[in-house]
């Protein structure tokens, strides 16, 4: 059993796999955090909580006279502002009278086999889930805590539901998803920042006396990654202890690590509550998004096989999740909007026969849409472009075996376009100021019934009455004017809380709709790459940057949390349309490789030479995309810092490994590079192709591969290593 309760000490173990999370109700009905971390026995540790502060801090109501508790000493499961409690705090409520004050007391626990879905989001799925129900101490809101662990990953996930049974209406001013407290004040921060082109690069800092975070003001969960990692100060790669807390939502959030005066450090996060309050009306609920919170002592890795691998088994549509991937050619960069029906068959031609059997028809199929100014929201096909619909050209790559994708934005709107003449107050705005554009579009207000309904509509009619097996769904601005012309004054700052509850009802109604196509996800590049989305979405494009030597770091920073099953890559042509840089094509299509792959360039100027590589790439991809999809990755040289990046992913039982390395330059009389491999099984021998060598695991993990110095940048070196 994985959740425990001893009656005696009322403490609950979590025990998932390798690790405990531990907290106990005190003698008020408090739920204090003791632990999360490395596995402990079912031991009191109440031993080790936190000692109270007489002379400063505020004694909780009703132990003045006695042991004199404070809050600010104690670690907390929830934690609430205005009795004593001076850390950021987890949860804000204000009553009708104008009070903020609130505290929450245990009522009642349940354990659920069965793990319930969150009411309108997302959520992992599986485990064994324990429900704590929570009692305000001096009105009728209540709080459910939900904890689920899994025997068999590293993680645990949270969140919170609220119920108003007071007769008033009840504002949530904040309402995070969890809090819970760490017992020193010395860890490092680790989080995933980034901006379009140069998604999710990794950034370290120590934490001092003060709050840090990370967070999105911008209705999506944006180029700044919703994961905030705490870290030992000598927690490296393979070795020490790693934290992680990664929320499953899209829109606005904050993550915050606060290091009080009291030697500890409070993590916490949820819906950002700046610029937010809730409305929460008597007999109402309303529930947080879920966190996925991590734990591993062998450093980043581990933390990283804990997301892959509950990413991969509770999270992502498990129809597609195992599947051999599409190999796509996508028109994007070959054509941009110039395209008809002949250039794209000239385009499939080139390729017929290479293995790539996915035709993904980007921006540019629908309205009048011929450069990014208009038709957004028309979503009928321009036949000025592709005469006949999109039957010839569907038709054009079923009869040669091959799959066709068509590229949806379904939650933004043209002001050029017939939906916006028709309906120009579905556009989110604010009456009577001229909005903020991005890109010449809007984005539509689908927090409102009528708005999901239309889009829901027209994308569901498009993959009926067409033989569409793919759909790559794009967002490519942010939100401005957090502003729904239908929500009453008091309820405005609901808005991007409400746009990520209509992106999910929109999710719901067309991707588990139509069972039987493959979605993609995409945001102006990887700008919303989040696990929420990862629910729907079997796979993200992963940047707009297609540069492989960019696509190293970027490939880099995502995977320290996303599997590599869940990256999108391409390669594309030279000069890179994003860094004008010139790699070679092997390069290109090794990096490409290291997730689900495809190409992205107009085929019909490939030299002879590149059409032959397309094959030999593309078999190449066939025979390791087993190892891509479902193998554990271990991270070697970071070109953040290194003038070369290196990857082993090592199949679950250790038969085979794909390892990748990249020189990004050349130097003259270089030092000797080696990389060394990792995770083999060190006693097991290795056929390594490109070496015709055979070797021990052990050789090769602690001798290493000497990489060769010659005179190319942006060089590549593969080893396929399979079990003898
Ligand atoms: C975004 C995507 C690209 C492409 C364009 C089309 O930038 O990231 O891949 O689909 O939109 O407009």
């Amino acid at each position: 059993m994985s959740i425990f309760f001893d009656e005696q000490s009322k403490t609950f173990y979590l025990e998932g796999k390798n690790l405990s999370y531990v907290f106990g109700i005190n003698k008020f009905g408090f739920l204090e955090h003791l632990y999360f971390g490395a596995p402990i026995g079912r031991e009191d540790i109440r031993y080790a909580r936190g000692y109270s502060g007489r002379y400063a801090n505020a004694a909780i109501p009703g132990s003045y006279d006695d042991t004199y508790e404070t809050y600010d000493k104690l670690g907390a499961e929830i934690s609430s502002y205005g009795s004593g409690d001076y850390h950021e705090c987890s949860v804000q409520l204000m009553y009708e009278n104008g009070s903020r004050l609130s505290e929450f007391f245990y009522l009642s626990h349940e354990i659920l086999t069965e793990k319930p879905r969150i009411p309108g989001m997302p959520s992992l799925r599986g485990g064994e889930t324990l429900k704590i129900s929570l009692k305000e101490k001096n009105s009728d809101v209540f709080a459910d805590l939900y904890y689920t662990v899994y025997d068999d990953v590293s993680i645990v996930t949270r969140h919170v539901e609220f119920r108003n049974a007071t007769k008033e209406t009840v504002k949530l001013l904040r309402a995070y998803s969890f809090t819970l407290d760490f017992p020193r004040n010395d860890y490092d921060m680790l989080d995933l920042e980034g901006a379009w082109g140069r998604e999710r690069r990794t950034e370290r800092t120590p934490l001092h006396h003060g709050t840090a975070f990370v967070d999105s003001k911008s209705g999506a969960s944006g180029t700044l990654n919703p994961f905030l990692g705490i870290l030992d100060r000598d927690t490296t790669e393979e070795h020490g202890n790693a934290y992680g807390f990664n929320l499953v939502y899209s829109s606005s959030f904050v993550l915050k690590a606060d290091v009080g005066t009291t030697g500890t450090t409070r993590v916490m996060g949820g819906i950002n509550d700046f610029d937010f309050c809730w409305a929460l009306a008597a007999g109402e609920e309303f529930a947080t998004p879920e966190v996925v919170m991590a734990f591993s002592n062998e450093g980043l890795t581990g933390m990283s096989h804990a997301y892959h691998d509950a990413y991969r088994k509770y999270l992502i549509n498990p129809r597609f999740v195992n599947e051999s991937r599409p190999i796509v050619i996508n028109n994007w960069e070959a054509t941009y909007f110039d395209f008809n029906n002949e250039r794209l068959m000239g385009i499939i031609d080139v390729i017929e026969g290479s293995g790539i059997n996915t035709l993904v028809l980007d921006d540019g199929w629908f309205g009048t849409r011929n450069d990014d100014h208009q038709s957004l929201g028309d979503w009928y096909v321009n036949t000025n472009k592709l005469e006949g619909g999109l039957k010839t050209i569907i038709d054009y790559c079923h009869e040669r075996g091959m799959k066709f994708g068509l590229w949806f934005e379904p939650e933004c709107i043209s002001p050029n376009s017939d939906l916006y003449r028709a309906h120009p107050d579905w556009a989110i705005h604010v009456p009577g100021i001229e909005p903020a554009m991005s890109r010449y579009q809007m984005v539509l207000d689908i927090t409102r019934p009528e708005v999901r309904d239309y889009v829901v509509n027209a994308v569901n009619t498009m993959l009926k009455e067409n033989e569409i097996d793919y759909v790559k769904w794009d967002f490519n601005r942010l939100l401005t004017e957090n502003y729904s012309v239908k929500l009453p004054r008091e309820r405005q700052q609901e808005m991007h809380h409400r746009y990520a509850l209509g992106l999910y009802d929109l999710c719901e109604r067309i991707i588990e709709a139509n069972p039987h196509v493959f979605f993609e996800g995409c945001a102006g590049g990887g700008g919303r790459f989040d696990p929420a989305l990862l629910r729907y979405f079997t796979q993200v494009w992963t940047s707009d940057d297609t540069d492989a030597y960019m696509r190293t770091r970027i490939q880099y920073g995502t995977s320290m949390i996303y599997p590599l099953s869940a990256q999108s890559c391409h390669t594309s042509i030279c000069p890179n349309h994003q860094t004008g840089r010139i790699t070679p094509f092997d390069s290109r299509a090794d990096i490409a490789h290291l997730g689900p792959t495809g190409y992205e360039l107009d085929t019909k100027q490939m030299t002879e030479e590149e059409k032959k590589a397309v094959s030999r790439q593309v078999a190449s991809y066939k025979e390791t995309e087993h190892i891509i999809l479902h193998g554990d990755l271990y991270r070697m040289d970071d070109p953040h810092v290194s003038n070369y990046f290196a990857f082993s992913v090592v199949a679950k039982d250790k038969s085979e490994a794909l390892v990748t390395a990249f020189r990004a330059l050349c130097i003259c009389n270089d030092e000797n590079k080696r990389i060394y491999p990792r995770g083999l099984d060190k006693d097991a021998r290795y056929e390594i192709r490109e070496l015709d060598m055979t070797l021990t695991g052990s050789t090769i993990m602690n001798v290493g591969f000497l990489l060769p110095n010659d005179m190319v940048d942006f060089k590549t070196f593969v080893f396929h290593l399979k079990r003898v």
